[in-house]
């Protein structure tokens, strides 16, 4: 099989044509993303670039002298606890520091990007979780004034406006809720429900590791495809559970879902050649 990577832009396996909504981590290093995004909005192909940023809030936190703390839910799924002080930390290092530098990015590469969050134009309403349970030293705590939400709805308006004119939006948490606060929500989460409202022919969410891996110590242990039964098991634990249920949750409007590396040669192309982790809900691909 010829090189994916090495193949003109036209080309984009399978999900040619329909709107992609790409999904990039904090940690991963944006340069051949932004790339082969470049490529993609010069060839008219309509690309969405949503992000996160969690390396970048933890550093920041640490500057700031803002406590880090993990929740840890009886499920086994990690996230950030979101004390209101953080919520501003998280905000600051979203909209303030790892937006503006993708969107420069993407400008030296000649694209017009457009940067909104969740709060802009109602794109990502979400609700405040009041009780949050978290397994501290084995006893099971309630958190109650955590700012994290969950995400209830999306609506797609002013991302459509920017790829009807030609340019990139790139998508970006915090949500806002009915009451006017910034609620924290996670950004894979934030790209499947995008990608599903856009009716989006592919969500490939980049990180960096290879994809699913059976044995998160070792890069070699790629998982080609993920189902369900994949969140019952003990492999996908940790941060990957959230990106997980995020994509099983597109894959039941979303034809192609993927999880692969971001820091590589045309990421996406590879990506969606099959060399990352396909997630599907129901049954095998192909
Ligand atoms: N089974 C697994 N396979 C692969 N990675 C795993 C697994 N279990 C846990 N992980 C961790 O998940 C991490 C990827 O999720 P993480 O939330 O850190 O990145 P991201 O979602 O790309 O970035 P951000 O949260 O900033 O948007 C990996 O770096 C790895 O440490
Ligand atoms: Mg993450």
């Amino acid at each position: 099989m010829s090189d994916p990577a090495q193949a003109p832009v036209g080309d984009a396996p399978a999900a040619a044509g329909g709107v992609i909504v790409v999904k990039i981590g904090g940690g991963a290093d944006p340069g051949p993303v932004l790339d082969e995004v470049a490529e993609r909005a010069a060839a008219g192909l309509p690309t969405v670039l949503v992000h996160g940023g969690g390396a970048a809030a933890d550093r920041l936190a640490d500057r700031l002298g803002v406590r880090r703390e993990v929740i840890e839910s009886p499920d086994g799924t990690h996230s950030r606890r979101t004390c209101p002080a953080m919520i501003t930390v998280l905000t600051m290092a979203l909209l303030g520091q790892v937006k503006p530098q993708l969107i420069s990015g993407l400008t030296a590469r000649g694209v017009r990007a457009v940067g909104l969050c969740g709060a802009d134009g109602a794109l990502v309403t979400a609700s405040r979780k009041t009780a949050i349970r978290s397994v501290r030293e084995g006893r099971t705590v309630l958190i109650r004034d955590d700012r994290s939400g969950r995400i209830e709805h999306v609506d797609p308006t002013l991302v459509r406006l920017a790829l009807e004119r030609g340019n990139v939006p790139v998508v970006s948490p915090p949500a806002g809720d009915a009451a006017g606060n910034l609620l924290n929500v996670d950004a894979d989460e934030v790209a499947a429900r995008l990608a599903a409202a856009l009716d989006a022919s592919a969500l490939v969410l980049l990180t960096d590791v290879a994809g699913v891996l059976a044995d998160p110590g070792d890069p070699s242990s790629r998982i080609p495809e993920v189902g369900p039964h994949h969140l019952t098991g003990d492999v996908v634990r940790g941060r990957m559970r959230h990106k997980v249920r995020a994509g099983l949750r597109a894959s039941r409007t979303v034809a192609l879902v993927t999880i692969a590396a971001a820091h590589r040669e045309r990421p996406i192309r590879r990506a969606l050649a099959g060399d990352g982790t396909w997630v599907r809900e129901g049954g095998r691909h192909g």
